[in-house]
């Protein structure tokens, strides 16, 4: 399995960082592109560089490097996924305006009819963003909000995190234990 991962300038940094480090674990490749708004949310809410978590992926290229081989369907790829998912980026994909490698990766992504999953984080959502998702959605891309659920009994952000983490591993059939699965409230 391998995996095309973008890292956008939404709020939730954290889940990017815990995807790619629950892909190390199941080894899942991963080719990583960070954009450039999303360097400073990066430090602002993990005091992290781009550096850093390259380290955690299997390959990474720059957000302008249009020549990488992401950019093109015969690139190998099972599927891609944006974590955190800026509303810019999204409705970037959602008008095919591919001008950097993460737009590109996603409409090479969608016309190869490869499985997409965006994981937005904003609120509340403008009827431009919910056009946006809507239109994704109808193109065969999957809008994943950073919506964790709380019948897991959190006790600490990354259990909140990894629930939507764990989501994500599913939509490519990927199995995983980031949380205990719901299983009826039982006697
Ligand atoms: C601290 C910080 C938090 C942000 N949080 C969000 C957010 O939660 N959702 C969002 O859509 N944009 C958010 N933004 C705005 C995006 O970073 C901005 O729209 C940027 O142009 C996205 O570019 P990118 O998609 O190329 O990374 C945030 C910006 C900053 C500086």
């Amino acid at each position: 399995m391998r995996l095309v991962v973008a890292i956008t300038g939404a709020s939730g940094a954290l889940y990017g960082l815990r995807f790619l480090e629950a892909c190390q674990r199941l080894g899942i490749e991963t080719e990583l592109i960070i954009s450039k708004n999303s360097e400073r949310v990066l430090e602002l809410e993990l005091e992290k560089t781009a550096a850093d978590l390259h380290r955690l992926a299997t390959r990474h290229y720059s957000p302008d490097d249009l020549e990488a081989p992401p950019s093109s369907g015969s690139h190998p790829i099972d599927g891609m996924v944006v974590i955190p998912c800026s509303m810019k980026t999204l409705g970037e994909i959602a008008n095919g305006i591919s001008h950097d490698l993460i737009t590109r990766a996603a409409d090479v992504t969608l016309k190869q009819n490869r499985r997409l999953v965006l994981v937005p984080r904003e609120t509340p959502l403008s009827q431009i963003h919910l056009e946006n998702m809507a239109k994704l959605r109808r193109a065969g891309a999957i809008i994943l909000p950073a919506a964790p659920a709380f019948y897991i009994k959190p006790e600490k952000i990354t259990d909140l995190v990894d629930f939507i983490v764990g989501r994500v591993l599913e939509m490519f059939g990927i199995d995983h234990d980031l949380y205990p699965r719901w299983a009826g409230v039982g006697d």
